[in-house]
């Protein structure tokens, strides 16, 4: 069985990224995927990379280590500065790494994603490494709108930035964007015109939420660590 790694990093415990999330849980639970991982990010943030992660990362690139796999990186470990990095990002990788579908759930705050999210990508990504053939999915909510066409579409640094570097550069051929737009109109009366787009939108990320995880709850278990199993086996 398929196995999910899930993100929250919303600081807000009623949200909308944490909404849809829980809705691809619910329909992956009820159509027979496998384990979940939660990680609330915005509840226990990772923290920024040290030079330990820097100098750890310099010799991943000078001797050519790319498997992504922990013990292969974990050969790069060789200072304490190193080995106190690597205590952070070993387990969050591992997560990573053991995961067939990664679900992330990612404001926008100030057309980025949250800081702790950001954290996390820094201290679990590294050079040249494949994340394929695990599919991602982003659950995004805004206050305003930047889809396709929109005044605003060049801002998006959030989804699409998460996007270009799963897909466009970790290797990621699945990879989806689902995002809820115009939040704002709940509460901004400058946006309340836009209250019937917004709705529109929310109830359209809701139902590709439970559709995407009605789908992937059934995608073939493909992970490292069912690698590992089999090879041990
Ligand atoms: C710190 C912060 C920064 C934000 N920055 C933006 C922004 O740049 N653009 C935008 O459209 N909405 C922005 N918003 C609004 C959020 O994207 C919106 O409230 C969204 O619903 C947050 O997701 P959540 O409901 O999962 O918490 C911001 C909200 C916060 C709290």
């Amino acid at each position: 069985m398929p196995r999910l790694l899930h993100l929250d990093s919303s600081a807000r415990t009623d949200s909308f990224t944490r909404r849809l999330g829980a809705a691809f849980v619910r329909a992956w639970r009820l159509n027979g995927g496998g384990e979940v991982t939660h990680r609330d990010l915005a509840i226990d943030p990772p923290p920024p990379i040290s030079e330990g992660w820097t100098s750890l990362c310099d010799t991943l690139l000078r001797e050519g280590i790319t498997e992504a796999a922990t013990d292969h990186y974990a050969q790069a470990v060789r200072t304490e500065a190193e080995r106190r990095a690597w205590a952070v990002t070993e387990p969050l990788l591992a997560e990573l790494l053991a995961a067939d579908v990664v679900l992330i759930g990612a404001p926008m705050y100030n057309f980025g994603v949250p800081a702790a999210l950001k954290a996390w990508i820094d201290q679990v990504t590294f050079p040249k490494m494949v994340l394929a053939p695990r599919r991602f999915v982003v659950l995004s909510a805004r206050g305003g709108a930047y889809g396709p066409g929109t005044p605003r579409e060049p801002f998006d640094h959030q989804g699409r930035y998460l996007l270009d570097f799963f897909h466009g550069h970790y290797g990621v051929e699945d990879a989806e964007v689902i995002s809820a737009e115009l939040v704002n109109s709940l509460s901004d009366p400058g946006l309340a015109g836009r209250l019937p787009q917004h709705l529109d939108s929310a109830a359209a990320a809701l139902a590709r939420a439970v559709e995407l995880g009605t789908e992937l709850a059934t995608v073939p278990a493909t992970t490292s660590a069912d690698r590992t199993l089999a090879k041990e086996g």
